[in-house]
């Protein structure tokens, strides 16, 4: 089955868990936390629904990975919607701590109702998350579900970590290639792991087969993570939904900025003079002119390829093979 037919088979009913488990911050005398809820993830009376919804990467491995590994997908609805509202609790948090004014195309949440709301919003999102995976249990043993809780959990875990060292390294001068690894491991590649793993567990594979899933999500993750520190800088504005080249103007440790900064070329005495809208694409060629978009380039490339032989070796079988392949190859050449 192609991709496309694929996710037009599973994307609506993905999206009417999301709905439903939005609904529930709906209150009696106040809308106001549902509505922001839903214009951070696009949903209904929105404008431009489609682009303000974000790609569904981490449901999709979730769902693909379930087929693959010889289960129903139907079976893993909620698991796929939970993760979804994870990544975006995530993103509204993300967006706070990295002081982002766009996403998707459009104003951040904090950016239009101010910090303290948005925190909160971002909570009730995490809080819903988890109410969402309970729905797990109408289609799934207690124990799968009861799994499922912890790995979620963990993911959680791992993302708060990866962000605490995203952050704690901009006042960092400069760091190591297995730390810049370790912060992108935490703060991306576990919660596509976890959603492969999730979908593997679903599917009532066993732990090795478990674990490989995990090995293709966490090099999916990682390559993605690389995709998106190449477009942080390279990116269009109108194809990433995001500022220009923000990540040089906040001095984020993105791979090309890091690989930048160890030359000790004419890129780093820039960097270490002032950065602004006015000079960050001078600054934003130099780079390139280093070596630093190929380099780049490079290691996601080399994580993509991983994630294929874990792929392969996990004897993936059904019709979602070719759309995974494809999932791959897409994530490769996205620009937003
Ligand atoms: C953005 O993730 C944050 C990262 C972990 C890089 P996505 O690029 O998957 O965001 P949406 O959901 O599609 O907007
Ligand atoms: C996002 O990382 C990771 C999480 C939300 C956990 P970034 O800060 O690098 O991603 P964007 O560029 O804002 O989407
Ligand atoms: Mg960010
Ligand atoms: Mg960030």
């Amino acid at each position: 089955m192609r991709f496309n037919e694929f996710s037009e088979m599973v994307l609506p009913k993905i999206q009417d868990q999301i709905e439903i488990t939005i609904s529930l911050a709906q209150q009696n005398n106040n809308d106001s936390l549902r509505q922001m809820l839903s214009y951070h993830l696009g949903l209904s009376n929105e404008q431009n629904r489609k682009s303000s919804q974000g790609k569904r990467i981490r449901p999709l491995i979730l769902v693909l990975a379930t087929e693959t590994a010889g289960g129903d997908w139907q079976n893993a609805v909620a698991a796929a919607a939970a993760i979804e509202l994870i990544h975006n609790f995530s993103l509204i948090h993300d967006d706070i701590e990295d002081e982002s004014e766009y996403r998707r195309g459009r104003q951040t949440l904090w950016k239009i109702h101010g910090v303290p709301i948005a925190i909160n919003a971002g909570d009730a999102l995490f809080s819903l998350s988890f109410i969402c995976l309970g729905e797990l249990i109408k289609r799934n043993s207690f124990e799968t579900s009861f799994q499922a809780f912890n790995l979620l959990s963990e993911a959680c875990l791992a993302i708060t970590k990866g962000q605490h060292l995203d952050i704690s390294f901009e006042k960092v001068d400069r760091i190591s290639v297995p730390e810049y690894m370790e912060m992108i491991e935490g703060k991306t590649a576990s919660l596509l792991a976890m959603s492969a793993k999730l979908g593997a567990l679903i599917a009532g594979a066993d732990l090795n087969s478990q674990n490989l899933y995990y090995e293709i999500g966490k090099n999916l993750g990682l390559a993605f993570q690389v995709y998106d520190d190449i477009l942080g800088i390279w990116g269009k504005p109108e194809e990433t939904g995001k500022s220009t080249a923000t990540d040089l103007i906040a001095r984020k440790k993105s791979l090309p900025i890091f690989f930048g900064l160890s030359n000790n070329g004419i890129f780093r005495e820039m960097w270490d003079s002032d950065i602004s809208t006015e000079n960050v694409s001078q600054l934003a060629d130099q780079l390139k002119q280093e070596g630093a978009y190929h380099y780049s380039q490079q290691k996601a490339d080399e994580f993509t390829t991983a994630a294929v032989k874990a792929f392969d070796a996990a004897n993936p079988s059904g019709q979602a093979v070719e759309a995974f392949h494809e999932l791959i190859h897409i994530l490769t050449q996205r620009k937003s």
